[in-house]
C-alpha cells in the first residue's frame, strides 16, 4: 500500500477545490491504513469540578485579560458567574461576549472579533457547546489573521498563530474543544463552511461533566447523537489509525451504554461523566481521523435550515452506514461490538446493517426524528444539497467514494 506522506496539516484530507495541498494516494477507494499517522491533541483537564482550573489554565497561557465567549443560556444557568469567580481567584477579570447563536453565523464572528480587538484581551475562553466554541475559534482566527472568516474555509488556510485558547464544553457532543475544526454558517450561500487546520486546535480543554447537568433533554439527545456520529465516522474514516481507533470505539461504547441513562435518570453522575468522556474521546478521534459523508451532508442541511446538527446526523448516519458497508463492511464489526451487539456468527455486511438499525433505534428512543422531511427538507432541496456536499472537506475521508448521484440518492433515502 502506498504510504500516506507525513507532513504538517491533515495529511490525508482532500478538498475538492483547485488547490489540493494534501493529495490522497491513488486509488482512493481503500482506507489509508498502514501509512504514517500523526496525532494532535491539546492539554486536557478532565473531571468533575474541573471548571475550577480554568483560571489557572488561562494563566498558564499568559493571560492578563481573558475574553470569554459564551451564550445567553449559559449565563442564565449560572456557569458564567461560576467561571468568573474562578478567573477572579486567579487574579483575572474577563470581558464577556455572549453573541453567538446555534450554528454560528459569519456576521456574528465579525461582531465578536470587533469586540475582542476593542477589549485589549489576550486569551480567549470558550464556555459553551459546539456553536460557542466554534465561534470563539473563528473570532481568534480573524483577530489574528484579518479579513473575513470565510476567507479561511478549507484546509490549513489559517497561517498566522491565533491567540491562546481555553475551551470549556457544556455539551457532550461537540469535540470542538479538542479538534482542529470550526464550522461557521455562510449566510450568503446558506451552507456551513468548514475550517480545518492545526492552528484551530485549542491550547487547553477544560472538560467538567458538571456543566452537562443543566442541558435541556433535546440538546443532550442531539449532541449525544453527534458524538456517536463522530466516533463511528472517525473509526471507518480513510484517515483512521490505531491512535484514533481506540478512542473512537470507546466513545461508541460509552455513548451506547450511558446516553439513554442521562435522560431517563437525571442526577446519574456516572452516566453524565461517561458522556463527557465519550464526547472528549470522540473529539480526539475525529480531529485526527477526520469524518465522513454524514457530516459532509449534515453541514449542508444545517446551513440551509438552521436545524440541530446532531439531530441531522442521527437521521443521515444509518443511511451512510449502509452505503459505506458496501466498501468496508468489516470496519462495522468492532463498532457493533462496542455498541454491545452480539456479532458472533454474523457476516460483516449483516453486522453493518445491524449497526445502522442500532443508531436508528437510539435516535427514536431519544425522541429524535427519523426523516429529513420532518426537519423541513424537501425534494426540491436535494440537488442543491448534493452539489454543495461535494465541496465539504469531510467527504474526502469517507471510506467509499461518493459522487453527486450517490449523495443525492442518500438524501432521498433519508427524506
Ligand atoms: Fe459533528
Amino acid at each position: 500500500m502506498t504510504a500516506v506522506p507525513l507532513r504538517a496539516g491533515p495529511s490525508v484530507t482532500r478538498l475538492p477545490v483547485d488547490h489540493d495541498p494534501w493529495p490522497l494516494p491513488e486509488p482512493a477507494g481503500a482506507p489509508a491504513r498502514g501509512g504514517f499517522t500523526k496525532y494532535l491533541v491539546p492539554e486536557v483537564v478532565f473531571g468533575w469540578g474541573a471548571l475550577s482550573e480554568a483560571g489557572f489554565a488561562a494563566r498558564r497561557l499568559g493571560a492578563r485579560r481573558p475574553f470569554v465567549v459564551t451564550d445567553a443560556g449559559l449565563v442564565e444557568a449560572g456557569w458564567l458567574a461560576e467561571l468568573a469567580g474562578h478567573l477572579a481567584d486567579a487574579g483575572l477579570r474577563p470581558t464577556v461576549w455572549s453573541g453567538p447563536t446555534p450554528n454560528p453565523k459569519d456576521a456574528e464572528v465579525a461582531e465578536g472579533t470587533q469586540r475582542y480587538l476593542e477589549s485589549g484581551c489576550d486569551v480567549i475562553i470558550g464556555l459553551g457547546g459546539g456553536s460557542v466554541i466554534d465561534a470563539a475559534k473563528a473570532v481568534a482566527v480573524v483577530a489574528s489573521n484579518g479579513g473575513h472568516i470565510l476567507d479561511y474555509e478549507g484546509v490549513d488556510k489559517v497561517t498566522a498563530a491565533i491567540p491562546p485558547t481555553v475551551m470549556c464544553p457544556t455539551t457532550a457532543g461537540t469535540g470542538a474543544d479538542v479538534s482542529q475544526f470550526a464550522v461557521i454558517t455562510d449566510t450568503t450561500r446558506r451552507l456551513k463552511a468548514t475550517l480545518i487546520g492545526r492552528a484551530l486546535v485549542p491550547d487547553i480543554s477544560v472538560t467538567d461533566p458538571r456543566l452537562l447537568t443543566t442541558m435541556p433533554d433535546d440538546l443532550a439527545a442531539a449532541t449525544g447523537l453527534d458524538a456517536l456520529t463522530h466516533g463511528i465516522e472517525a473509526y471507518v474514516s480513510r484517515a483512521s489509525g490505531p491512535l484514533t481507533d481506540v478512542h473512537a470505539l470507546h466513545a461508541v461504547e460509552l455513548i451506547c451504554g450511558s446516553l439513554r441513562r442521562t435522560l431517563r435518570v437525571p442526577g446519574d453522575t456516572a452516566a453524565t461523566t461517561d458522556m463527557a468522556q465519550a464526547s472528549l474521546e470522540a473529539g480526539l478521534a475525529f480531529t485526527n481521523a477526520i469524518l465522513g459523508a454524514t457530516h459532509a451532508m449534515s453541514h449542508q442541511v444545517g446551513g440551509l435550515l438552521d436545524v440541530p446538527h446532531g439531530v441531522v446526523n442521527g437521521v443521515l448516519l444509518p443511511h451512510v452506514i449502509r452505503f459505506n458497508a458496501r466498501a468496508v463492511p468489516e470496519r462495522f464489526v468492532p463498532v457493533a461490538r462496542a455498541m454491545g451487539v452480539d456479532v458472533s456468527g454474523l457476516p460483516a455486511d449483516v453486522v453493518a446493517e445491524v449497526t445502522a438499525d442500532v443508531v436508528s433505534r437510539l435516535a427514536a428512543d431519544l425522541g429524535c426524528p427519523s426523516r429529513l422531511s420532518q426537519l423541513g427538507v424537501t425534494e426540491a432541496d436535494v440537488e442543491t444539497l448534493a452539489t454543495t456536499t461535494l465541496g465539504d472537506a469531510c467527504l474526502s475521508t469517507n471510506p467509499r467514494d461518493a459522487d453527486r448521484a450517490d449523495v443525492a440518492a442518500l438524501f432521498r433515502a433519508a427524506l
